[in-house]
C-alpha cells in the first residue's frame, strides 16, 4: 500500500501531500520548497531560502499554523563557513585548503525507511564536490524523529580528498525563551545523576571523551520554571553512539537556542576519499506536551517495541544467576555446580559464571585477551560443565570482555602493538588492562574468531559483554594513511559490527551490554544487545536512585538488577527489600546461594515466583515514575499492560514517617496512579473495594506502607463491567 502511495508521490510532487497523517507526517509545499513534518505533538518545519540556502524554521508545539511559520531559525545543516554564528555540523578542509563550505539546495525526495516516512533533503557545495543528505525519519506513532546527514566527496580525481574535521548527526533551534536543560551525569556506580542547569548565553556541552560515561546523552530542555513532570512542553533527544558523543547547547543573545549532537570529534577526523560518503550517527528528538514523564513513556516504549535487538524483543527476559559475587575470580567446575544446583531450585533460568574462566584468569591481572577456558579450573573443558548445567534444566552463560588485554597474556606477549598506545608515551593501564585497538582488521577477525569459536564449540545461551575501562594513549602508528586520527570512530564501527554480526549467527544467545556497570548506555547498544547492566552498586537503596534514573529514558526490560550481599551504608536489609527492588527490571540473584538459609532461600523462591507472576507486565508494559526518591524520602514505578489494564506498582519507603508525624503530613501519603481509563474500576489484590480510574489517577491511593526501607508490590486489576 504505501509503495503504491509513494509512487504516485513521485508522479504528482509538486502538489501539497501529507503522507499517513496518522502516524506521523510530511506535507511538502505548493512550490515543492517546503516541508511541514508532523508527529503527535510536534510540528517540524523546513524550507528552502531565496538564496537556495536549506533553512530550519520551525520545531515545537504543532498547534502552530503551518503557513505562519516563515522564517529561518538557523540552517537545516550548519557549516563552518562565511558568518561563523551557529554552532557548525559539517567542518571540513578541501584539498587545496580551504576551510569554508556553501551548501545551495539541490533536490528531496520522501523515502520509506522500516514503515516511516523519511524526508532526505540534498544540498551541494556552490563549488566543491561535497554533498550533505540530512534526513529526518517521523517516527510518528511514537512522538518522534530521527535525524541524521549522509556527507559524499563526489571527486573521481585521486588525491582529490575532503578531510572532515567535524560531522554532527543533526541540529535544531528553538524560539527565544528561558530554557533549562535536564540530563543526567554520573560516575562509576552511581550512574545516571540527574542534574537541571538553566541555559545562559554561551554553550553547555554534555560529552564523552574516553568511550566510558556513567551518564548520558539523553536531554530534555523545558521552558523555565516548568515544574509538573507531567505536563507542558519538553524536547529531548538521544544519540545512537556508544563511542565518543557530544551534545552542545547554544543560547544566542537573541534568546533562542540551538541543539547540535552527533560524535565527539575532540582529537578525532575522517578522511573522505573521492567516491566516498560518510554516514553519522543518528540522533533521535522530539517534543511532548506531557513533560519529562511523556518524554520517559515515549523513549523507553520505542525503545522497547522497536529498538531492542529484533531475535528478543518480543521475549520475557530469564530470571538469572551470576556468580561473581559469590566466587569472583576463583571459580572451578565443582562449585559452580553446587551454585547452579541452588539457583535451579529457587526458580532460577539461567546460569552465568562471570569472570575468571579463560586461560590465566586468577586475578585482574592476568588473562583478558585469551578466551580459552582455563585448563586448571576447568580440566574437562567447559563442555562438562555446561552439560551439567544443562541437565539441571538451566541455560548457561559467560562474561566476557573482548576489547580488552591484560599485558600478561598470550595475545599481548604476541600482539604487543594491537593494544591502542604511542611509541614514548606511557601504556597507561587501568585495572590492570590496556584497550585492544579494534579499528585494525586483524584485531576484529582475532576477537570474531574467538568469540564466534567460544560460542560454535559451546552450548552458551547468554553473554555478558563487558568493557571495563576508559580509553587513553590513543595512538594508531601503523595506521593505513589517512586514518591515525579516526581510531575511535572505526573502532565503534567494527564494535558495532562484530555485535551485528554475532548476533545474526547465533540468534537464540542473550547479549548483556556492560561497561563497568552502566558506562555503554545508549540507543545504538541497546539496538544491539538485549539488555545492560544498569550499575555495579547493587546497594538496593542506591539502586532505587539509580533505576528511577535509568526509567527516565529506558525500558525495565533492559535493565538488569540483582539481588546481592552488597550493603553500602549498612543498613542491613531484609531480602525482600531487596528483592523487591531488583524485580522492578530484569531480576537476578548474585549471593553465594550455597551458603543461605532454608529461611533465606524459602523467601527467594517465593519473590522468584511472585517475580514470575509481574514479569510479562513489567518487561513488555508501559512505566510511569510514580514517585521520585530526589523529591521524596520514597519511590514508586507502576507498570501497566494497557491492554488489559492490568497494573503493578513497586513502592519503597526510604524514611520512618509515623503516621500523622510532622513530617507524614507535609508528604501526601497518597499515590497518584497513572494510565488508567478514567470511566472504568479498578480493584486491589487483597482490596474488595472498586475504585474509578478517575479517582486513583485525580485523588490517589493510600497503599498504607509504613516504615523505612520498607517496599510493597500491588497489583492493580480491572473491574469487568
Ligand atoms: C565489571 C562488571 C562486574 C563484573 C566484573 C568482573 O566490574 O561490571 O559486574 O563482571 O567486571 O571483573
Amino acid at each position: 500500500m504505501k509503495t503504491i502511495v509513494l509512487s504516485l508521490f513521485f508522479i504528482i510532487s509538486t502538489l501539497p501531500l501529507s503522507l499517513w497523517a496518522e502516524e506521523g507526517s510530511i506535507n511538502v509545499g505548493q512550490d515543492g520548497k517546503s516541508w511541514v513534518v508532523k508527529s503527535r505533538s510536534s510540528t517540524y518545519k523546513v524550507a528552502v531560502m531565496e538564496d537556495n540556502t536549506v533553512a530550519m524554521c520551525y520545531f515545537g508545539n504543532n498547534s502552530y499554523d503551518d503557513e505562519l511559520i516563515t522564517s529561518a531559525q538557523g540552517n537545516e545543516v550548519t557549516v563552518r563557513g562565511g558568518f561563523t554564528l551557529q554552532t557548525p555540523m559539517v567542518e571540513v578542509i578541501f584539498s587545496d585548503g580551504v576551510r569554508d563550505i556553501e551548501l545551495i539546495y539541490d533536490r528531496y525526495e520522501i523515502i520509506d525507511l522500516d514503515g516511516y516516512p523519511t524526508l532526505a533533503i540534498y544540498q551541494k557545495d556552490r563549488y566543491y564536490p561535497l554533498s550533505v543528505v540530512s534526513y529526518i525519519k517521523v517516527i510518528g506513532d511514537y512522538d518522534m524523529m530521527e535525524k541524521w546527514v549522509e556527507v559524499t566527496n563526489n571527486s573521481t580525481s585521486q588525491g582529490d580528498d575532503i578531510l572532515i574535521e567535524n560531522l554532527q548527526s543533526a541540529t535544531f533551534f528553538l524560539e527565544k525563551n528561558q530554557y533549562e536543560l535536564h540530563h543526567l551525569s554520573g560516575e562509576w556506580t552511581a550512574e545516571y545523576k540527574p542534574y537541571k542547569t538553566l541555559l545562559t548565553q554561551g554553550v553547555k556541552t554534555i560529552q564523552n571523551k574516553g568511550f566510558y560515561s556513567f551518564g548520558s546523552s539523553s536531554f530534555v530542555i523545558r521552558p523555565y520554571g516548568e515544574q509538573s513532570d507531567t505536563e507542558g512542553e519538553a524536547w529531548y533527544g538521544s544519540l545512537y553512539y556508544s563511542g565518543n558523543w557530544r551534545v552542545d547547547f547554544e543560547k544566542f543573545a537573541s534568546g533562542s537556542v540551538q541543539v547540535t549532537g552527533g560524535i565527539n570529534f575532540w582529537d578525532e577526523n575522517y578522511l573522505l576519499r573521492p567516491s566516498k560518503s560518510f554516514t553519522s550517527p543518528k540522533m533521535l528528538i522530539g517534543y511532548t506536551k506531557e513533560g519529562s514523564d511523556g518524554v520517559a513513556t515515549n523513549l523507553s516504549s520505542f525503545t522497547r517495541d522497536k529498538l531492542l535487538n529484533p531475535s528478543n524483543r518480543e521475549k520475557v527476559r530469564p530470571v538469572l544467576y551470576n556468580s561473581w559475587y559469590a566466587t569472583a575470580f576463583d571459580v572451578n567446575e565443582q562449585q559452580q555446580l553446587a551454585l547452579a544446583q541452588r539457583a535451579k531450585s529457587l526458580g532460577v533460568e539461567v546460569f552465568v559464571i562471570d569472570d575468571g574462566w579463560f586461560k590465566g584468569r586468577v586475578n585482574d591481572n592476568a588473562g583478558l585477551g585469551d578466551w580459552t577456558p582455563d585448563r586448571i579450573k576447568f580440566p574437562n573443558g567447559l563442555e562438562s560443565m555446561i552439560s551439567k548445567v544443562n541437565e539441571l534444566g538451566l541455560d548457561f552463560g559467560l562474561w566476557i570482555e573482548p576489547e580488552m588485554v591484560n599485558p600478561n597474556s598470550d595475545l599481548y606477549r604476541e600482539h604487543p602493538d594491537w593494544a591502542i598506545h604511542y611509541p614514548n608515551r606511557t601504556r597507561e593501564l587501568r585495572r590492570n588492562q590496556m584497550v585492544l585497538n579494534l579499528a585494525r582488521e586483524d584485531v576484529y577477525q582475532y576477537l570474531y574468531n574467538s568469540m564466534s569459536t567460544l560460542l560454535r564449540e559451546n552450548n552458551i545461551k547468554y553473554i555478558k559483554w563487558d568493557m571495563n575501562r576508559p580509553l587513553s594513549n590513543v595512538g594508531y602508528l601503523d595506521a593505513p594513511e589517512g586514518e591515525s586520527r579516526s581510531l575511535r570512530i572505526l573502532y565503534v564501527e567494527n564494535l558495532y559490527r562484530l555485535y551485528k554480526t554475532l548476533r545474526a549467527e547465533f540468534p537464540d544467545v542473550w547479549f548483556e551490554c556492560c561497561a563497568g556497570g552502566g558506562g555503554r548506555v545508549d540507543l545504538a547498544m541497546l539496538s544491539l544487545a538485549d539488555f545492560t547492566w544498569a550499575s555495579d552498586n547493587t546497594d538496593p537503596v542506591d539502586r532505587i536512585f539509580i533505576q528511577h534514573s535509568y526509567l527516565s529514558s529506558f525500558p525495565a526490560m533492559s535493565m538488569i538488577s540483582w539481588v546481592t550481599h552488597e550493603d553500602h551504608h549498612h543498613q542491613n536489609h531484609s531480602l525482600e527489600f531487596k528483592f523487591d527492588v531488583a524485580m522492578a527490571g530484569v531480576l537476578g540473584v548474585g549471593y553465594d546461594i550455597t551458603q543461605w538459609s532454608d529461611e533465606q532461600m524459602d523467601i527467594a523462591r517465593a519473590k522468584i515466583a511472585e517475580y514470575k507472576r509481574y514479569r510479562p507486565i513489567v518487561h513488555h508494559g508501559d512505566h510511569y515514575r510514580l514517585v521520585s526518591p530526589y523529591q521524596e524520602n520514597r519511590s514508586a514505578v507502576q507498570y501497566i499492560d494497557k491492554e488489559s489494564g492490568e497494573s503493578v506498582i513497586f513502592l519503597y519507603n526510604l524514611a520512618e514517617y509515623p503516621v500523622n508525624s510532622v513530617k507524614e503530613t507535609l508528604n501526601s501519603p497518597k499515590i497518584k496512579l497513572r494510565g488508567l481509563d478514567v470511566d472504568a474500576k479498578y480493584r486491589f489484590e487483597g482490596d474488595d473495594i472498586a475504585y474509578s480510574g478517575r479517582m486513583l489517577m485525580d485523588i490517589g491511593y493510600d497503599f498504607g506502607l509504613r516504615g523505612a526501607y520498607k517496599s510493597g508490590i500491588y497489583r492493580v486489576v480491572k473491574v469487568a463491567e
